[in-house]
């Protein structure tokens, strides 16, 4: 317990991006009321956990990180926590964790300073609201974030994974206004944003009350000045409408990428999963993307382990792979979450298995994303510079495929430079800038 009015504050973000952008929505809500962010290594007053529910492991950590902060020397700090597990597990953080201030789930964060005021008049402080309102239209103006910004665009779910916690921390499919978005956009943009995340647990569900589809927002952003490139994630494979898939062969700011999770190749487990689409579906659907932007690159999500899954389910999952042939993909042991039918199922699957399924998975992912980078080599291109490199002089940016770059050059973070790409490792290829010819 602190109770004192905090003056510094630390936001530590877990989980996927959409939490990123939460955090640096909290952290310019705490700045604009008069709350310092805590140099890098100096104890913050407040500290905001910023959490992830989606597996065990992840909801777990919470937990550890407070010990910390509550064992940490000189006075504990307030600690607020946010996201995902404050939304499913309020109640109990409260009484597994007495160290804990605040805890404020996923849509009811504007209400913060609030909550800030609450808990240093020691009062109980705990808002997991999901309220009609959005939040959004209470946060300050964007700051300057970097190179490339998140912007949500769409939150919550309404597809009902039979795995997946997110329908229930983040609540039903909710698309903000298209007015808001490029509003945002623009301000993004007069803060330095080159490149511009479209972010949703179901972007490509984004639609408006006038029926506009991601494909027409795509569009009005790639009408802005100043911005150079456009991405989106995480799109549902039965989203991927038409428009949106035209939009890939016509809008020269869209990236060539496209994050398509499809969890199995096993038709049994996508029924089980609840995923209302087939293994042939969604190769079907990711033909379609090629044959509009050839050189796209696919990247994907995969559970292993899901209960009831066969050997021979989990061979349909390579085969589906190596038809595929991802250019990046994320995958993971399945996990049972509190409140999900799957966690109810029978036949749940050993941890052995699982660890040997993932490694199996992973060999295989690994080898076609060193290939994709390998096939790069000799490719100009233009990278978007994000980043300082370890080295002195060198910076660290993106391909238009979100493959990282390390170079030498003299020009500045949020410029795009033309390279050449010289070699390539599984995470990342070193380029050479192109210089131009003096006229
Ligand atoms: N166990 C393991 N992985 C999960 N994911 C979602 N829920 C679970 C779970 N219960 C994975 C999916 C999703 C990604 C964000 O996390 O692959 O696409
Ligand atoms: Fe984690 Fe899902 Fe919440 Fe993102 S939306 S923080 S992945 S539980």
């Amino acid at each position: 317990m602190n109770a004192q009015i905090p003056r510094t504050f630390q936001v530590k973000s877990f989980g996927c991006q959409m939490n990123v952008y939460d955090g640096e929505r909290m952290a310019e809500l705490l700045e604009a009321e008069g709350l310092d962010a805590a140099a890098d290594g100096v104890d913050a007053d407040l500290v905001v956990l910023n959490t992830c529910h989606i597996r065990e492991k992840a909801a777990e950590k919470v937990y550890s990180d407070i010990g910390r902060l509550v064992r940490r020397d000189g006075p504990p700090p307030m600690i607020a926590v946010a996201g995902c597990v404050a939304q499913a597990e309020g109640a109990e953080i409260v009484r597994r964790a007495p160290g804990v201030d605040i805890v404020v789930g996923p849509q009811a964060y504007h209400n913060l300073p609030e909550l800030v005021r609450k808990a240093a008049r020691g009062e109980g402080a705990l808002d997991t609201d999901m309220p009609l309102l959005s939040k959004f239209g209470a946060l300050p103006a964007r700051r300057r974030q970097g190179p490339s910004a998140f912007l949500t665009v769409q939150e919550g779910c309404d597809k009902f994974c039979t795995y997946c916690v997110v329908p229930y921390t983040r609540g039903a499919e909710v698309s903000r206004p298209f007015a808001a978005i490029v509003d945002e956009a623009k301000a993004l943009i007069d803060a330095g944003a080159k490149e511009i995340t479209l972010l949703g647990q179901n972007v490509n569900a984004w639609r408006d009350a006038e029926g506009r589809g991601l494909d027409i927002l795509i569009r009005a952003l790639d009408a802005l000045p100043g911005l150079a490139r456009i991405r989106y994630t995480t799109s549902h494979p039965m989203d991927m409408d038409e428009s949106l898939i035209r939009a890939h062969a016509e809008v020269g700011k869209l990236m060539p990428y496209l994050h398509l999770p499809v969890q199995s190749g096993s038709d049994r487990v996508l029924k089980a999963m609840n995923r209302s689409h087939d293994a042939a579906t969604y190769l079907r659907i990711l033909g379609r993307v090629r044959a509009a932007r050839p050189d796209i690159a696919i990247s994907g999500d995969f559970i292993v382990g899901f209960p009831g899954e066969t050997e021979e389910d989990f061979e349909a999952t390579l085969q589906l792979v190596e038809a595929v042939n991802y250019a990046q993909a994320f995958s993971f042991k399945y996990s049972p979450r509190p409140g999900t039918p799957a966690a109810e199922m029978e036949d749940q699957i050993s941890a052995e298995l699982m660890d040997e399924r993932l490694q199996r998975l992973q060999a295989l992912l690994n080898a076609q994303q060193l290939a994709f980078n390998q096939a790069s080599v000799g490719r100009r291109t233009e990278i978007l510079l994000e980043r300082p490199g370890r080295k002195p002089g060198q910076k660290v940016g993106k391909t238009p495929w979100l493959q990282s770059v390390h170079l030498e050059t003299e020009a500045a973070i949020g410029e795009i430079v033309e390279v050449e790409l010289l070699s390539a490792g599984p995470n990342s290829l070193a380029g050479a800038e192109l210089v131009k010819e003096a006229a």
